[in-house]
């Protein structure tokens, strides 16, 4: 399969139209988008990534409106969540309209909805005529792709079509919230913080440390955002050891020569940078990336949690 490049919105639309896979920018990373009501190409998705097929798509919705397509049953937390963060880095997991194809949600009677704030997302979206069922566009387990180039090194020749955009802006995956129980739960750290979520909903539960959480976001069951190399976060004096087949990337200067530093010179551009970063050191065949710690608040927590989950084998 030749994957066809383009930088235009209907051309792109046009593949998903004819039930091809297309992948897309959206401000948090680049996703692989197959239309919600077409099995067929998204069964494509989970064979294109490698991706097990019990773990559910998220719906990306280019309106408000199409809200009313995935999800039903929204409550007044949900109403509240999406009124003040959508457009934007957020999903929100409701239930499910029963004519959502099951292999989207893996069987769940629940579906993650998002709708991206980048306009060329949405331009997109829009044009494909209905919502687009989308994961990050990456091979599964390696970094989600901030770019159309990443997206093109992990997926040339399995996917049909990469709609170009420039580099993600936040360059780390949505903010995930669970919304069908009696509060809202935290199930993945995002650009939207939990104090910004409880600024909405004071009564939203962060449940990271909770043991059954794979039952409820099975993505976060399996190995994600890693590098080949290996991923060692250094202590608050960013101290690195003698290592010249290493890299590094933080916001202070490593204090020793690497082959490879990036000092990223916020909290924001790290974040933005991380998963190139991780792909930059496996071109060069680096095999170790340190990476400085950061204070755990806005998407400073969201940063760590990935490092975090990078950094374990
Ligand atoms: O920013 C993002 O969310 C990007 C862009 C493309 O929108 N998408 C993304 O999708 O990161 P993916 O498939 O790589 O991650 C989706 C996460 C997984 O951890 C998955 O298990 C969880 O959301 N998820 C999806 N549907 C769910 C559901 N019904 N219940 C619980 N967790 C769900
Ligand atoms: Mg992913």
């Amino acid at each position: 399969m030749k994957t066809f490049l383009t930088y235009d919105v209907k051309k792109a639309s046009e593949v998903v139209k004819r039930g091809g896979i297309v992948a897309f920018p959206t401000e948090t990373v680049y996703g692989l988008a197959a239309r919600l009501s077409d099995p067929m190409a998204i069964s494509r998705i989970f064979e294109a990534k490698g991706r097990p097929s019990d773990n559910p798509l998220i719906a990306h919705i280019g309106a408000i409106e199409q809200l009313g397509m995935v999800a039903k049953d929204i409550g007044p937390d949900a109403r509240k969540l999406v009124h003040s963060f959508f457009p934007g880095p957020l999903t929100l997991v409701l239930k499910k309209r029963p004519d959502v194809p099951d292999i989207a949600t893996a069987g769940l009677d629940t579906i993650g909805v998002r709708m991206p704030r980048d306009e060329l997302a949405r331009r997109f979206i829009l044009a494909c005529g209905e919502p687009v069922v989308a994961p990050s566009a990456n091979l599964s387990g390696l970094p989600s792709p901030t770019t159309w180039q990443a997206v093109l090194e992990d997926m040339d020749g399995r996917i049909d079509c990469i709609l170009q955009g420039d580099p993600t802006e936040i360059g780390l995956e949505s903010t995930v919230v669970d919304c069908t129980g009696g509060v809202p739960v935290l199930l993945r750290k995002g650009a939207v913080s939990l104090d910004e979520l409880r600024s909405v909903v004071s009564a939203t539960r962060d449940d990271g440390a909770n043991t059954d959480l794979s039952v409820r976001s099975p993505g976060l069951r399996y190995k994600h955002y890693s590098p080949r190399a290996q991923v060692i976060i250094t202590g608050d004096d960013a101290s690195v050891p003698f290592d010249p087949a290493a890299a590094y990337i933080g916001l202070s200067e490593p204090g020793r020569r690497l082959e490879l530093v990036r000092v990223a010179p916020s909290v924001e551009d790290y974040a933005k940078e991380l998963f190139e970063f991780f792909r930059e050191c496996d071109r060069l065949g680096l095999e170790k990336i340190y990476c400085e710690p950061v204070r755990e608040e806005g998407i400073g927590a969201a940063l760590m949690d990935r490092l975090r989950r990078a950094a374990s084998t």
